[in-house]
């Protein structure tokens, strides 16, 4: 009886135990930017375990979007260059990223001074290792805002 009793409450928290490897996990993820063109991070780990990523992008700086305006674009790393001109001829309206480009994984829309903007993405569209890049995708940005973002 009492060994019964042990046995069902092992298989009880076995299953939960179960149950919770495979719930979602969502982990935040935050990052500045600022009127200096310039991101707080350099590189954004995200663990394997996390089914979900919620990132906010603050802009704490003063400056409007039309001026200094920041975007986060996720994309492999090979892709930055095509992503960022083909954002380039989307303009301003279309947050320079190009309508249903493919190559996007993630995006924010572009904001200004003292504004946050936040997305969330299932780390389902990544492959764990692969050489992923966050970059902001205003015009001649790119090259100072960008950092890997490592998935493992
Ligand atoms: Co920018």
């Amino acid at each position: 009886m009492k060994s019964k009793t042990i046995l069902t409450a092992l298989v009880l928290i076995a299953g939960a135990l179960a149950a919770q490897g495979a719930a979602a996990k969502t982990c935040a993820v935050e990052i500045n930017s600022s009127d200096a063109m310039r991101y707080d991070k350099s590189e954004i780990d995200v663990a394997a375990s996390c089914t979900e990523v919620k990132l906010t992008l603050h802009h704490t700086g003063k400056l409007a979007a039309n001026i200094m305006g920041h975007n986060w674009v996720l994309a492999k790393t090979t892709d930055i260059a095509g992503i960022t001109s083909d954002g380039i001829k989307a303009g301003a309206a279309n947050d320079y990223v190009a309508p249903g480009d493919a190559r996007v994984i993630a995006h924010t829309k572009l904001i200004g001074g003292g504004q946050s903007t936040t997305i969330q993405f299932p780390t389902k569209l990544l492959s764990r290792n692969g050489d992923y890049s966050f970059f902001c995708s205003f015009p001649g940005h790119s090259g100072m805002m960008h950092g890997k973002l490592i998935f493992h």
